[in-house]
């Protein structure tokens, strides 16, 4: 999992590399490494560690040339060192490169290519590539072709930028099953793995797909077919974020901003479907055997939309984590089944698994996407854009929620359509939904309260989360968003699961943190909160009425809101709440250790 980036045009090199990557430290930040084309050689500096730490030790911005490769690397072959820092070479030097995703034949490739008397000097599956396309050279052919014979022999997942120092009017990049994107300006010429790299110079962008190779000159670029060699039409597209919408903004870090952005996120994710969502209900609504795939804080939204979908529309999909579906779920599906995934990457590995096999068995799948463009989007039949725009923090926050807004959407248009009984009550929750960004504005209100809140909290050592119905997965996602930043250990739990285990582990002062909007299941999370109470556990509720403030050590009052539509407004004070627990106990919050923005290794 990594970051990756290349440039070539007028500029000089170095420094348009490193602005890139320091958009791209979300993929991956162990180590970080540029190599340039110089006049008489490639210059190659990299080393494990933090982009901005290593620029003021390496001087990457110092190195003179107009067109080079540079990645942010989040290791997965070989521990995060200098040695295993990307760009890697061949045994001259002559060819350099940098790869987002796993070569998974290296070792196999590593073997032929030691007794063929290559020297390695890493222990990343990488490596193996800049030798074989050596390798290919040594057969008298032109640079492309022997790039081309070289990833015919390589399985696996691969983004890859190239320079060869024999040919510094040209910038190779290949895409196969991890991202890739052209960037065209005006006599200069961008790849990587992501748009923000290089807004800052165009806004103009050809998608790769995957099994294609580009190669890109100052002034033009030209995209082939790995297998045939021949060349492809590809689209120019115009991208609408602006690189304002990709920085900060004045917070100290993007997830706070991003929560913040959440009453827009929403209210986008509402105007941006309003007109196609009845033709995509339409499209699904014949379907009974129904899938929901998803990872993480998706498999979270995934939870939400079964909710509602059983309630609104009368249909009971299973909901699967997307890792696990292949094993057995993926031998029930058919052309008669619908597989609904949910990733805001668009590129999670596991998700996209799950939708080639629901594909090669003739499913149809309609995903649930933010990243416009991303793989997931071009496999699908069908796509519902969540229009939360870019989301640069590891943890998902504005991606969830628009989520969520898009799966109620997605179940109240279905329930029109197949519940005509119920149509009073879902116009009603329609009107509702619109409500949600300014509930949520309500809350942000809040921040300061739930600073003091965190301050009180910063100590603990572990935490509860329960809901009951559709706010199971709220205390599921406020669990995680706590674990994944604070490193606090924290479960999300159904409340009735409580007293079947888990209470064991209740005592003086342990946080319990109960999602309870007011609705029919209050009461029976009343009586959960008060088995927590017996065993002089500290509960912090989240709700709007009487009944559940006097049970409560803490309340937090909501808005209130239809308890079908509650999660959407509820996890935000969790969120919030995570956010500075985080920045208390000194961590970066944007940068969780061991995690990713998107996990495109299985
Ligand atoms: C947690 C988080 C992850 C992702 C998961 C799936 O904050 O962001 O759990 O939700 O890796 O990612 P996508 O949605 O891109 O498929």
């Amino acid at each position: 999992m990594c970051g990756i980036i290349g440039y070539i045009g007028e500029r000089k090199a170095s420094e348009v590399l490193i602005e890139g990557l320091r958009r791209l430290e979300y993929r991956g930040y162990d180590s970080v490494g540029v190599a340039v084309n110089k006049k008489d050689e490639i210059e190659i500096r990299k080393a494990a560690g933090r982009i901005d730490e290593l620029n003021e030790k390496l001087k990457f911005t110092e190195i003179e040339g107009k067109s080079g490769i540079a990645q942010t690397r989040w290791a997965t072959h070989g521990e995060p060192n200098d040695a295993n820092a990307h760009p890697h070479t061949d045994c001259s030097g002559e060819i350099a490169l940098v790869h987002n995703g796993i070569i998974e034949n290296y070792l196999e490739l590593k073997e032929e290519l030691l007794e063929k008397g290559h020297e390695f000097k890493s222990e990343t599956d990488t490596e193996v590539i800049a030798h074989l396309i050596e390798e290919e050279l040594k057969k008298n052919r032109s640079f492309e072709e022997a790039l081309r014979k070289a990833l015919l022999k390589l399985k696996g997942s691969f983004a890859l930028a190239i320079i060869y120092s024999k040919d510094k009017e040209h910038l190779y990049f290949v895409r196969n099953e991890s991202p890739l994107v052209l960037g065209v300006g005006d006599g200069e010429m961008f790849a990587a793995s992501d748009v923000p790299a290089f807004l800052a110079y165009t806004n103009k962008v050809v998608f790769l797909d995957d099994g294609e190779y580009a190669i890109l000159s100052r002034d033009s670029f030209t995209v082939k077919d790995i297998k045939t060699g021949k060349e492809k039409k590809k689209e120019i597209k115009e991208i609408e974020w602006t690189l304002e919408m990709a920085e900060k903004q004045g917070y100290p870090h993007f997830m706070l901003k991003e929560i913040y952005e959440q009453p827009q996120a929403v209210r986008d994710a509402i105007y941006g479907n309003a007109g196609n969502i009845d033709q995509i209900a339409r499209e699904i609504a014949a379907y009974d055997k129904i899938f929901i795939v998803a990872m993480g804080t998706s498999y979270h939204a995934a939870l939400y939309g079964k909710y509602l979908l059983q309630r609104l529309a009368g249909k009971v999909p299973i909901v699967e984590e997307a890792s696990e579906f292949r094993y057995e779920a993926g031998n029930l599906i058919d052309e008669r089944t619908l597989i609904i995934a949910i990733t805001q990457s668009g590129e999670t590995a596991d998700t996209l698994a799950a939708i080639k096999l629901a594909k090669e068995k003739g499913a149809k799948v309609l995903s649930i996407v933010n990243v416009v463009g991303s793989m997931a989007t071009r496999l699908s039949d069908l796509v519902i854009y969540t229009h939360a725009g870019p989301e640069i923090g590891v943890a998902a926050t504005k991606t969830y929620t628009t989520q969520l807004t898009v799966l109620a959407m997605l179940a109240i248009a279905l329930g029109k359509q197949l519940k005509s009984g119920e149509s009073a009550y879902l116009t009603k929750l329609n009107k509702e939904l619109q409500r949600v960004p300014d509930l949520i504005e309500e809350v942000l209100k809040h921040e300061s309260s739930l600073k003091d809140l965190a301050e009180v909290l910063k100590d603990k050592r572990d935490f509860f989360y329960i809901g009951r119905g559709v706010s199971v997965p709220t205390a599921f996602e406020g669990a995680l968003k706590l674990k994944e930043i604070s490193y606090i250990h924290a479960e999300g739990l159904s409340a009735g699961e409580l007293k079947h285990g888990p209470l064991a582990l209740i005592e003086d002062g342990v946080p319990v943190v109960a999602i309870a909007p007011s609705g029919k299941l209050l009461e029976k999370m009343i009586s959960n909160i008060k088995e927590v109470n017996a065993r002089r556990g500290l509960i912090i509720s989240l709700g709007n009425s009487e009944s559940l403030r006097s049970v409560s050590d803490i309340f937090l009052e909501m808005p209130e809101v239809d308890e079908l539509l509650s999660p959407i407004v509820y996890v935000v004070p969790l969120q919030i709440l995570a956010y500075h627990l985080a920045v208390l106990r000194g961590n970066d919050p944007d940068k969780p250790r061991n995690l990713a923005k998107s996990v495109t290794v299985e």
